[in-house]
């Protein structure tokens, strides 16, 4: 097979200790690969006045596939004050380049899996019946729509006449809101389309179907968002009935999963939202299974895929030498990387060495041992991100 190339984007802060540890894994399970650098983040919209240049785009175009560390993202008063003084009131202004990214390239669909490792001390537990705890093994897959819904940034305060008009067209608004002068209005669109509402669904079944499970659960609200939620409801009953009918679809409310979460969340293995429905149940999720060291994720697009931990940059770790973050999201997420790529059997193996890893319980990053953040962690007994990441290439099999 023709060695792959993969844009290796570290980004900011922690973004660059923890992916080069992902890239340390991928070559010691025999992953063949060359690595070209991506820009990004921070430092180039200091020095260019863009947080994602050209050249990057143009990378993951030729390569389609990307590894991101993370970014760092400020105010706006904050970017235009670190802005270099040549580039000052040139008119630049800062925007989030993995938003830009995932909308540049359809990155629509967002995978977030959060599955217990056994021996996890970060693991959610509960009361059981009489005084037993309870730690419920829980293996979810939150699919995610990406690229539009609250996040698709079409938004005004003080909205434009045609706009305003618009809105005054529908009853409630001309009931409820018409008494509020209109430079003191803010509004924030949920669009949602039926073709990329369908994509995400269709990825959460597809899903299902591979893995064996009898239920999609679709996270939303229809009841009070009856428009979109209610689209997205109907678009997987009709998916369930006529595409996959040994799959059921259940309907759950984001308010009362986010209830259910502590209740039974190892009831759920699939799971489907609008964006920030999705952004918020994986974060929920992910609290369950050991949090944003743990944390992994995928974007894919129909062309370009990019895979990600969901933690950002930490900056206040980044300076740390040597590095105590976690590295197991970063790794993780070059796990679901290889999956994409087809190469399932080397996945598995770097999966089956972090669950050894955090098994044997020997090694183990400061938030494992439920520390604070500071550069003693190592005298508490706590890893490095480089060693953490040698126990585990010492376990691939
Ligand atoms: P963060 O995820 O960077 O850090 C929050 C806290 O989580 C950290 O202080 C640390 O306690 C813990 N943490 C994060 N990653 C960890 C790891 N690998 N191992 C152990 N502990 C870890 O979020 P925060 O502090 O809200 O944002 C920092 C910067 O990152 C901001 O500029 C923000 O805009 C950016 N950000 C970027 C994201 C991205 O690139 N996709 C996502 C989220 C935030
Ligand atoms: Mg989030």
């Amino acid at each position: 097979m023709t060695k792959r190339t993969i844009v290796a984007m570290p980004g900011d802060g922690i973004g660059k200790n923890v992916l080069k540890e992902s890239v340390r894994v991928l070559d010691a399970v025999g992953f063949e690969a060359n690595y070209v650098h991506g820009d990004i983040g921070w430092e180039f919209w200091c020095k260019e006045g863009n947080p994602l240049p050209d050249r990057t785009l143009r990378l993951l175009e030729e390569h389609k596939t990307g590894l991101f560390g993370a970014i760092t993202s400020k105010p706006k008063d904050k970017a235009e004050a670190e802005l270099a003084p040549e580039l000052k009131d040139k008119g630049y202004v800062y925007y989030s380049p993995i938003v830009a990214m995932r909308q540049k390239y359809d990155l629509d669909i967002c995978m977030r899996p959060c599955k217990t490792f056994k021996g996890n001390p970060l693991n959610f537990i509960r009361r059981g019946p009489g005084n037993t705890i309870e730690e419920p093994e829980i293996d979810t897959m939150i699919f995610r729509q990406n690229t539009e819904g609250l996040y698709g940034g079409v938004e005004w305060t003080n909205p434009p006449d045609q706009v305003y008009e618009a809105l005054m067209t529908h009853k409630k608004f001309k009931e409820n809101f018409a008494w509020c002068p209109r430079p003191e209005l803010a509004v924030s669109t949920r669009i949602l389309t039926k073709k990329y509402t369908t994509r995400i669904i269709k990825a959460a079944f597809e899903y299902a179907k591979t893995k064996g499970f009898n239920y999609v659960t679709v996270c939303e609200k229809p009841n009070v968002i009856r428009e979109t939620s209610g689209m997205m409801l109907k678009i997987a009953q009709e998916m369930s009935k006529n595409e996959f009918p040994g799959i059921k679809v259940q309907d759950t409310n984001i308010d009362a999963q986010m209830m259910w979460l502590t209740k039974n969340p190892e009831t759920y293995n699939v799971v489907v939202a609008s964006n920030m429905f999705g952004d918020i149940i994986s974060d929920g999720f992910a609290g369950l299974v050991g949090g944003l060291g743990f944390a992994c994720s995928a974007n894919i697009g129909p062309e370009v895929a990019v895979f990600e931990p969901t933690h950002g940059s930490a900056p206040k770790y980044a300076g740390f030498n040597p590095s105590i973050v976690n590295p197991v999201a970063m790794i993780l997420s070059a796990c679901m990387m290889l999956e994409h790529l087809g190469e399932n059997e080397k996945a598995k193996r770097i999966y089956d060495a972090v669950a050894s890893v955090v098994l044997e319980g020997k090694v183990r990053t400061y938030d494992m041992m439920k520390l604070s953040g500071n550069p003693d962690v190592f005298s508490k007994g706590a890893a490095t991100t480089e060693q953490m990441t040698d126990a585990i290439i010492a376990k691939l099999k």
